[in-house]
């Protein structure tokens, strides 16, 4: 934490307090609260984190106005156009960019984790097959802690390292074989020799009465998406990776935390609802009717895919994908996919709404994701799991930040109590 560089005065009750205040490296300065209720004894009150910085962190930083995703500094387009997401995921470990001996290291250590211990398998055949493929990896990520004994001391900095890798290289896997098993398929095998997309995308779509060839666009493509999704400062998903590890729970369940958060339609779950309600839209004649639905303040429609707490301006992974859905779907000979049409023709219809400009809601990068994912064969009901997969590292990153601060407190938030003052008992004879 940097030394206090200014104060801010508070007044209330004919009392002043002087509170330090903190200048970031990027972003608004921050006001420290943590002497408030000791010194003024009153809370502050801000349920949503709207104006709540909770940590300090180096890892990632939004600039929601103007548009700006950095990971470590380095801007998002960037990294999606030059990088790949094993370099990113080192970036966002570590700090700063690999050498090409550390980069082959890195990738290297991953490969040898990429399988999950043979009696996990059992954990997938104790879910209905029907079950939501997040269901399955909330329940098997979790199960990790209790097979991996020798990487969930927290306090060990080489058990620290191990979880974070066994996590990063296994959760293909486990995505795939949630996959796998809620069709019927026999699970596949990682193979060591693919890189870490081409390597999923064989465990999602290979089977074992013929050969698979991995298609280079898409193995690009479903790098890319990963990269898009690796990491986003401290949105809700990776809040609770930080309060379940405050306490000290273990990486696995930590992480299995996470993947929970992420599953609700407002958060990660938006790139399985965004394509479900393009589709329901069907054609762009029916878009008015939904823009309608979507500004009308008694209908809890809402257009998926759009807004962001943080982004007030365009979502910079939003125009990647846009750009990615049109190259991907072209080159697999669909670029007149009706529901790419749709996304297109709602989003300018969307944007030169009032109600959208002065809410400024765009679509973030949950609104072209699922068109390039259904397009590559993928179930909506997998569209999360990969969001999961690829926010892995962030989690990682960010739960290994935190465990590492010696200032490190558990997360024990207050309230502003509503409810009934003291009152005794009453014997039900008497009610
Ligand atoms: C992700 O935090 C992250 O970084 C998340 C994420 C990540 O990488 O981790 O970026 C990933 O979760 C992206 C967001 C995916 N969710 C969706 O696409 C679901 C649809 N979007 C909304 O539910 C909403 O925009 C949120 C949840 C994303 C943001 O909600 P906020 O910041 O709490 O804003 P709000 O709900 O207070 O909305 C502000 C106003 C409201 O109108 P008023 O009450 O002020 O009149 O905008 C309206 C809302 O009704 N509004 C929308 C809308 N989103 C907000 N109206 C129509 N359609 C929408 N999508």
């Amino acid at each position: 934490m940097s030394e206090a560089t200014k104060t801010a005065t508070l007044t209330f009750d004919d009392k002043t307090f002087e509170l330090p205040m903190h200048t970031p490296t990027a972003g608004p300065d921050v006001i420290d609260i943590r002497k408030l209720y000791a010194q003024a004894g009153v809370f502050t009150y801000d349920p949503g984190f709207t104006s709540t910085a909770a940590c300090d962190s180096a890892i990632t930083y939004i600039d929601g106005d103007a548009g700006v995703l950095l990971h470590r500094g380095y801007p998002i387009d960037q990294l999606a156009e030059k990088s790949h997401f094993l370099e990113v995921c080192y970036l966002l470990l570590y700090g700063e960019l690999p050498t090409a001996d550390q980069l082959e290291d890195f990738e290297h250590r991953v490969t040898q984790h990429t399988m999950i211990h043979e009696q996990m398998h059992n954990f997938f055949r104790g879910f209905r097959r029907d079950a939501h493929p997040m269901a399955t990896m909330v329940g098997v990520v979790g199960a990790m802690s209790a097979f991996y004994h020798d990487s969930t001391d927290i306090s060990d900095p080489w058990q620290r390292e191990v979880a974070s890798i066994r996590l990063i290289a296994k959760m293909p896997t486990i995505a795939a074989m949630a996959y796998k098993y809620s069709i019927g398929q026999p699970f596949v095998y990682p193979q060591n020799s693919l890189d870490y997309a081409s390597n999923f995308l064989r465990m999602c779509f290979s089977v074992p009465a013929e050969d698979y060839v991995v298609n280079p666009i898409l193995s690009r493509a479903m790098d890319r998406i990963f990269t898009l999704h690796a990491d986003h400062e401290q949105n809700a998903s990776t809040s609770t990776v930080r309060l379940a590890s405050s306490s000290g729970a273990n990486p696995f369940a930590c992480i299995a935390a996470g993947i929970a958060c992420l599953w609700g339609p407002a958060h990660g779950g938006a790139n399985q609802a965004a394509l479900e309600m393009l589709r329901q839209i069907g054609t762009p004649d029916r878009i008015p009717e939904f823009i309608a639905r979507a500004k009308d303040k008694n209908d809890p429609f809402r257009l998926m895919g759009f807004g962001h707490r943080v982004y007030k301006n365009f979502d910079p992974r939003a125009k990647v994908m846009k750009k990615s859905a049109d190259e991907v779907l072209e080159l697999l000979g669909v670029e007149n996919n009706p529901t790419l049409q749709v996304a297109k023709e709602l989003e300018k219809v969307a944007l030169e709404d009032s109600y959208f400009a002065e809410k400024k809601l765009y679509p973030n990068v949950d609104f072209y994701s699922g068109i390039i994912l259904d397009a590559m064969g993928f179930p909506t009901a997998m569209f999360t799991p990969i969001f999961a997969l690829a926010r892995t590292v962030g989690w990682i990153s960010q739960w290994k930040e935190q465990i590492s601060d010696p200032q490190l407190k558990i997360g024990r938030p207050r309230q502003l109590y509503q409810g009934p003052t003291y009152r005794d008992y009453v014997d039900v004879e008497n009610r």
